[in-house]
C-alpha cells in the first residue's frame, strides 16, 4: 500500500491538564500537562499509524511550538514534510475540571500562512518522492488563507491522478467541492448547511448527499450522524450504518478517527460498504476513550466485525 497523505493547514499543539475546581479569581493548582499533536489531518495520521497504514503528515509549523509539534509526531513515529512558517504554531489549551468532569476546550487563532508559505505548500505536495493514491485535506484553515487555495491543491492533486478526501466545513468545503473530489465526509450539519437547509432527516441527508455526487462535486459522500451512526451515498449506493451502542467517555477525535477508517478501508481494498462499516467503528471506538485520546486497534476490530455480522453477513462470511 502506498502511503496516505495527509494535509493539515492549520495544526496546534494540544496542552491539556486537569484541575480540582475551576474558579474564578483564584489561582488554579493543575496537574502536569500533557501535550499531544493536533489538528483534522495530523489526527487522521496518527489513528493510520494505529490501524497499521504508513502516512506522511504535511503541515506548515514555526516556532518553539512548532518544534515541540515535530517532535511528538517523531516521538509516534508519523512520516512529516513540515513547511517552515515565519509565524510560530499555535497551542489550543483543554482542561477538565475533576470536580464536575466537564472539558472545557480553548481554541487559538491559527498560525497565519504567508502567500510564499502557501505556495511552498503547494510545490511540497507536488514533489512528493512517491505519487500517492489517497489525499486526505482535513480541518480549518488558518487566518490568510482562502478557500480558493484549496482548490488549486485539489485541481494540483487530480491532475497528478491522486484521490482526494475532504473533511472540512464552511466556505472551504464549498469551495473544494467545487473542484470535486473522490470522497468527502461531512457530518449532519456541514452536509445541511451545503443544502442550504436547517435540519435534515435521514432520507433528505442521502438526498442532499446524491445531490453532491449528481453534481459531479464527489464521487462519495460519506454523511457522519454522530451516535446514529452514518449514510454513504455514491452514483448507485444509499446505504445507512448505524452505530454500535457502547459506553460514550468522549466524542473528541471521532471525525477524524472515522475519515483514518475510510481511507484506510478505500487504501486496502475494502468495498465502499465495508470501508463505511469500518469507517464507524473508528468513529465509535474512539468515543470509548476518554479526553483527547484516539481509538484501540481492538475496538476497531470488534465493532468492525460486529457491524459486518449484523448489517452485512456476506461480507462477514
Ligand atoms: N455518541 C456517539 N456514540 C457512538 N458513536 C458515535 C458517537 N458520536 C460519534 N460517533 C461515531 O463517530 C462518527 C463521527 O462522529 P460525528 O458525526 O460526530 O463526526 P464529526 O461531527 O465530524 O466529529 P468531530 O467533532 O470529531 O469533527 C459517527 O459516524 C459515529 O460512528
Ligand atoms: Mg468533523
Amino acid at each position: 500500500m502506498k502511503p496516505i497523505v495527509t494535509l493539515t493547514l492549520n495544526p496546534t499543539v494540544d496542552k491539556s491538564t486537569t484541575a480540582d475546581h475551576i474558579i474564578p479569581d483564584q489561582k488554579l493548582r493543575c496537574a502536569p500537562p500533557k501535550f499531544e499533536p493536533g489538528g483534522g489531518g495530523i489526527n487522521v495520521s496518527r489513528a493510520l499509524k494505529r490501524l497499521g497504514a504508513a502516512s506522511i503528515a504535511v503541515f506548515p509549523v514555526g516556532g518553539p511550538t512548532g518544534t515541540l509539534l515535530r517532535e511528538l509526531l517523531e516521538q509516534e513515529q508519523i512520516q512529516q514534510q513540515p513547511i517552515e512558517t515565519e509565524s510560530r504554531t499555535r497551542e489550543n489549551f483543554i482542561v477538565v475540571d475533576a470536580s464536575s468532569g466537564q472539558q472545557y476546550r480553548f481554541g487559538m487563532p491559527g498560525t497565519p500562512l504567508s502567500p510564499q508559505e502557501q505556495q511552498q505548500v503547494l510545490i511540497t505536495l507536488k514533489s512528493l518522492a512517491e505519487v500517492p493514491e489517497f489525499l486526505v485535506i482535513s480541518g480549518s484553515l488558518p487566518p490568510g488563507v482562502e478557500p480558493e487555495f484549496l482548490m488549486k491543491i485539489v485541481r494540483a492533486a487530480k491532475s497528478m491522478g491522486i484521490k482526494v478526501v475532504a473533511d472540512t466545513s464552511g466556505p472551504a468545503l464549498h469551495q473544494i467541492l467545487q473542484e470535486g473530489v473522490y470522497l468527502a465526509k461531512p457530518n449532519v450539519g456541514e452536509l445541511s448547511k451545503m443544502a442550504g437547509v436547517d435540519e435534515l432527516d435521514s432520507e433528505a441527508v442521502a438526498q442532499a448527499a446524491h445531490q453532491l455526487v449528481q453534481e459531479g462535486k464527489c464521487t462519495i459522500v460519506v454523511t457522519s450522524l454522530g451516535p446514529q451512526g452514518a449514510c454513504v451515498v455514491s452514483q448507485d449506493l444509499v446505504d445507512h450504518v448505524p452505530a454500535p451502542a457502547v459506553k460514550k467517555r468522549s466524542t473528541v477525535g471521532a471525525g477524524d478517527s472515522m475519515v483514518a477508517g475510510l481511507v484506510y478501508g478505500l487504501a486496502t481494498g475494502l468495498s465502499v460498504r465495508e470501508t463505511v462499516r469500518l469507517g464507524v467503528a473508528c468513529g465509535t471506538a474512539a468515543t470509548m476513550n476518554p479526553g483527547t485520546e484516539l481509538f484501540r486497534k481492538e475496538d476497531v476490530d470488534k465493532l468492525y466485525h460486529w457491524l459486518l455480522q449484523q448489517t452485512l453477513p456476506a461480507a462477514a462470511a
